[in-house]
């Protein structure tokens, strides 16, 4: 955990100890197991400050916090519930009775390949990727997947060689390896993902005179006034300019 990861996990405890001195109501609590060690935490909390809550450091499996990075893949069971769930631990809110574990990596070999020899077709899908093709279409992936994109689907769509089906369907994939760690055919699906989705822009993208025309402005180094001005903005000013941006 970083020091700024702490000082926030501190200063929560210290909000709940000083809501107690003064009488106030405190979060209700919630009893988890943590990597099997059992925990009190507050019942509004997301996996992972529930994880800094019981006093323990995030090392590894972390990233943006916000949902987007795909780092912080865990499993978990429910009382009662014979299935095994995954989330991001950043985005899953605890539930008492929940029992945890954080996957840290998902092990994997991706393919090495140099994108101006290849062909947009399913040839490549077959040389790059082969296990794509065991897939059995159990849907155990799409049901594992944190973001609900229907990765069966773009596995199938990758079998046909159907490139802009394979972008289209992976484009949201944060690349958690969740869906890679339940195929029974241990396909790693958000590496063929990312091939499609660099096939389709190298080979397939339509034209776009508009992004053309900024890619030219980049070029032409007209926003170098407000990339030097972010850079010399401090970590407080960045942050605030990042939640303040327009969302599309
Ligand atoms: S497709 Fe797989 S790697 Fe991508 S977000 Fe979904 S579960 Fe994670
Ligand atoms: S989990 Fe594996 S075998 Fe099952 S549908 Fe997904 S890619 Fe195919
Ligand atoms: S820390 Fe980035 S997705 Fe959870």
């Amino acid at each position: 955990m970083s020091g700024e990861q702490q000082k926030e996990a501190d200063s929560e405890s210290k909000a709940v100890s000083d809501a107690d001195k003064q009488g106030q109501p405190q979060a209700r609590m919630v009893t988890v197991s943590i990597m099997g060690k059992p925990a009190q935490v507050p019942e509004d909390a997301t996996i992972m400050r529930a994880i800094e809550h019981s006093g323990q450091q995030i090392i590894r499996g972390a990233g943006c916090r916000e949902g987007f990075c795909g780092a912080c893949g865990t499993i978990y069971r429910l009382p009662g519930d014979y299935r095994i769930h995954t989330g991001l631990a950043c985005t899953t809110l605890v539930q008492d009775g929940m029992a945890l574990s954080q996957i840290p990596s998902v092990p994997l070999e991706k393919a090495v390949y140099d994108l101006e020899e290849l062909t947009p077709d399913v040839d490549t899908i077959k040389q790059l990727y082969p296990a794509t093709f065991r897939c059995v279409a159990c849907g155990t992936c799409t049901k594992a997947c944190p973001q609900g994109l229907q990765v069966m689907d773009y596995i199938q769509a990758a079998m046909r060689g159907d490139i802009a089906e394979l972008m289209e369907l992976s484009y949201d994939c944060v690349a958690c390896g969740l869906c890679a760690l339940r195929c029974p055919a241990e396909i790693i699906q958000h590496k063929v993902g990312i091939l499609g989705k660099r096939l389709y822009g190298r080979y397939l993208r339509k034209e776009s005179k508009e992004l053309d025309s900024r890619l030219q402005q980049m070029k032409d180094g007209e926003y170098n006034g407000e990339y030097a001005e972010l850079m010399s903005l401090d970590r407080e000013a960045l942050s605030e300019r990042y939640y303040a941006r327009d969302m599309e």
